[in-house]
């Protein structure tokens, strides 16, 4: 069985390792295709190195682009390729243009795509990434849902419960077999003079929320309130997207606000668990924060993680300041006491599993 591991933002790369690993180990027939869709150090050859993980086969230097742009070019470079290598499985990894791409080119070539991370619903298709789940879930013959309730969308939508496995979510493993390794090998609470639990760890970077100018100054606003209050320094690694709208609309980061470059996967990972609380518009951090315990304020309307939620750890909060100091105040109270709801560190070992003992 030959698979095909197609991947291209950062949140891809940390979500894919612990299948690249497996796949590794059992010394498979794989292949690792990068669609470039992330290019720049910090958002991507960062996490091959603090990853450990081998050099994509191919590389299709998608870049940046409009919507179309991206994903017409993303599947016109990965036709070429599985035209020519005709694996059995292409795996897709969440949400992205790299995923929805590649799952309509293997597709229409009766490629069989796996889908990891099915099921996930904001029921909001004004985000591009709701549009993107939909669609590669409708397309895939392995939908690899992270918890029960996502295979329960999967099921309300007509899809095929024989494809359908609950495996937990590869972001667990990830979490797991890199936390100690951070503790040991990363500084950055030295290097930045910070203490843990005495700093708040902020990201954004959703096109709804930063592409938008009253959204993105009612989140400044929400932050300088924030630092007046409790006196914490406010940590801000940025995303690209985020600083080139910040500097176009010419808003200023105000005071207690330490705008830092993407962070490597082992230094944020410190930063997270030693975080008073983390606030967030990332899919992925809002699954690490439930995963290390640190409260979690979401800056959005809502989440394709409902199970967050449900724990108690995690706050829908929006982006009005008011709402955000609340949901803040409330964190602050609520003893971390709930368990993950996302899996048990095995799950990259067993979507390759199932992939083998299907064929
Ligand atoms: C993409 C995904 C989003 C995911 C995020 C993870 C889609 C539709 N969006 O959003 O779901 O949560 O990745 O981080 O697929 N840029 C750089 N360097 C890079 C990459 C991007 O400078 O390596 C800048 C460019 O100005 C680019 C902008 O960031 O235009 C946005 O990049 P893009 O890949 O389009 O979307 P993301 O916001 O990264
Ligand atoms: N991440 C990181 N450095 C950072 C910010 C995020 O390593 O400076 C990691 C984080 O630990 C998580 C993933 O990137 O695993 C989340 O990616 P992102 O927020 O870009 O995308 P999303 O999960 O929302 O798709």
């Amino acid at each position: 069985m030959h698979v095909a591991v197609v991947l291209g933002t950062r949140p891809e790369i940390i979500k894919m390792s612990p299948i690249i690993r497996y796949c590794e180990e059992l010394d498979l027939d794989y292949s690792l295709i990068h669609t470039g869709q992330h290019y720049s150090y910090e958002m991507d050859a960062a996490f091959f190195h603090d990853l450990e993980l081998p050099k994509p086969g191919h590389k299709l230097n998608v870049g940046s682009g409009t919507h179309a742009e991206q994903t017409g070019k993303i599947m016109v470079g990965l036709e070429r390729i599985l035209i020519h290598d005709r694996p059995d499985v292409v795996l897709v990894q969440g949400d992205t243009n790299t995923v929805l791409g590649s799952a309509l080119s293997a597709a229409k070539l009766n490629v069989d795509v796996g889908h990891v991370e099915a099921g996930l619903r904001s029921w909001d298709r004004t985000m591009p990434e709701e549009i993107n789940r939909i669609l590669t879930d409708h397309l895939s013959r392995y939908l690899f849902a992270p918890t029960e309730k996502a295979r329960t969308n999967l099921l309300q939508e007509g899809i095929d419960g024989e494809k359908i496995r609950v495996t937990g979510n590869t972001v667990v493993d990830a979490v797991l077999q890199n936390i100690e390794i951070a503790e040991q090998r990363s500084h950055i609470l030295h290097d930045l003079d910070l203490e843990p639990g005495k700093y708040f760890l902020l990201t954004a970077h959703r096109q709804e929320n930063v592409d938008d100018r009253a959204k993105l100054e009612n989140l400044i606003v929400a932050m300088q309130d924030l630092y007046s209050i409790y006196g914490l320094p406010i940590l801000f690694p940025a995303h690209p997207r985020t600083l080139k709208r910040l500097n176009e609309f010419g808003l200023p980061v105000p005071e207690g606000v330490y705008v830092l470059e993407p962070q490597g996967y082992l230094e944020f990972l410190l930063l997270e668990k030693s975080a008073r609380a983390i606030l967030t518009d990332s899919g992925g951090i809002q699954e690490e924060a439930c995963i290390l315990h640190v409260p979690c304020i979401t800056l959005r309307e809502n989440t394709e993680r409902p199970e967050a939620l449900d724990t108690g750890g995690n706050i829908l909060a929006g982006t009005e300041p008011k709402r955000i100091l609340q949901a803040v105040s409330t964190t602050l109270s609520t003893e971390a006491t709930w368990m993950n709801p996302f899996g048990d560190g095995q799950s990259g070992k067993r979507i390759i599993e199932v992939l083998l003992s299907d064929r």
